[in-house]
């Protein structure tokens, strides 16, 4: 085609206009009317976001519904550790103050695989000043025990070092109270 300078020019300058205009109109149809109230995101974010049910509970959530467990735990050296962590989700369990279902409870050897899960030497990310690791089967070797002793044999799972203190008061290893 052999067009002149000028129309050359009017078209150009046309297909921009028509460029910058659909790009306006789309910009209009399809950013959501609360962009930007706030800043850079869509302000009924923040009111759905605060819908979402709260799925997790605190320790304390639990303490109340479980004395028993809750005075072993708040002793222990697991104190810090959620009961969440090792049981699973508080919505799953309780609704409106009453319990709505069954949470897993580990047992035998899913215990051990639990336990590794924080205290395994093997896994490098976990430093013996935050966490206490032990390396198997050489910490069953050194306690003089067969290999399939779990780890709740000799360790509360609530309260870890509870039975090894006692066995040490009683043997006179360790003063009462310490
Ligand atoms: C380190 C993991 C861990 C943590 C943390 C933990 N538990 Fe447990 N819990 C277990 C395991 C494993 C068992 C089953 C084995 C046992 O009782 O020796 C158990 C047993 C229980 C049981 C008895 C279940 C049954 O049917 O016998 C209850 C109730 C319970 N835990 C509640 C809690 C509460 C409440 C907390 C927090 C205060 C908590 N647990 C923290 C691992 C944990
Ligand atoms: C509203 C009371 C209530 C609350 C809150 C509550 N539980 Fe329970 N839970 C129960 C009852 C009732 C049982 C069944 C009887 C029992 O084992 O003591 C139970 C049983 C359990 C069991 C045994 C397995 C099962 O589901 O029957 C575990 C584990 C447990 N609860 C953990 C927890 C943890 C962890 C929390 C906090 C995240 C929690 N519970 C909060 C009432 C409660
Ligand atoms: C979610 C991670 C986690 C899980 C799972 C867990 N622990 Fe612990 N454990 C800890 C932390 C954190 C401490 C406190 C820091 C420490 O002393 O190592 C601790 C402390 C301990 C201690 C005391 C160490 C010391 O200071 O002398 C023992 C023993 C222990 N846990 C055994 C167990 C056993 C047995 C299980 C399985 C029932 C288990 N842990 C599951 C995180 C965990
Ligand atoms: C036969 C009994 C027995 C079994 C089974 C056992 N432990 Fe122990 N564990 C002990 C004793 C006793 C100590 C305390 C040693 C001490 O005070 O010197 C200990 C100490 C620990 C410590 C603290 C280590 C430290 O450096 O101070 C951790 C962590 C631990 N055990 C985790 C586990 C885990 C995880 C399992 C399961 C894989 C397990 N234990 C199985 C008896 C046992």
């Amino acid at each position: 085609m052999d067009l002149s300078y000028r129309k050359r020019l009017f078209i150009l300058l046309l297909s921009i206009c028509l460029l910058a205009g659909g790009g306006l109109l789309f910009k209009k149809l399809l950013v959501p009317k609360s962009f930007g109230v706030y800043g850079p995101y869509r302000a009924d974010a923040i009111a759905e976001a605060a819908l979402v049910p709260v799925r997790h509970g605190t320790n304390n959530s639990c303490f109340k519904c479980h004395p028993y467990e809750a005075k072993i735990h708040k002793k222990g050296l697991h104190q810090t550790i959620s009961c969440e962590s090792c049981h699973g989700t508080y919505a799953d369990h309780v609704a409106e103050g009453k319990k709505i279902g069954t949470l897993p409870v580990k047992k035998e050897k899913e215990i051990t695989t639990l336990c590794l899960k924080c205290h395994n030497t093997e896994i490098k990310a976990r430093s013996e000043e935050v966490i206490k690791t032990v390396a198997m089967p050489n910490h069953l070797k050194d306690q003089k025990v067969k290999l399939t002793h779990n780890c709740n044999q000799c360790h509360h799972v609530h309260a870890p070092l509870k039975y090894i203190i006692r066995a040490k008061q009683i043997t006179g290893l360790m003063e009462a109270g310490s």
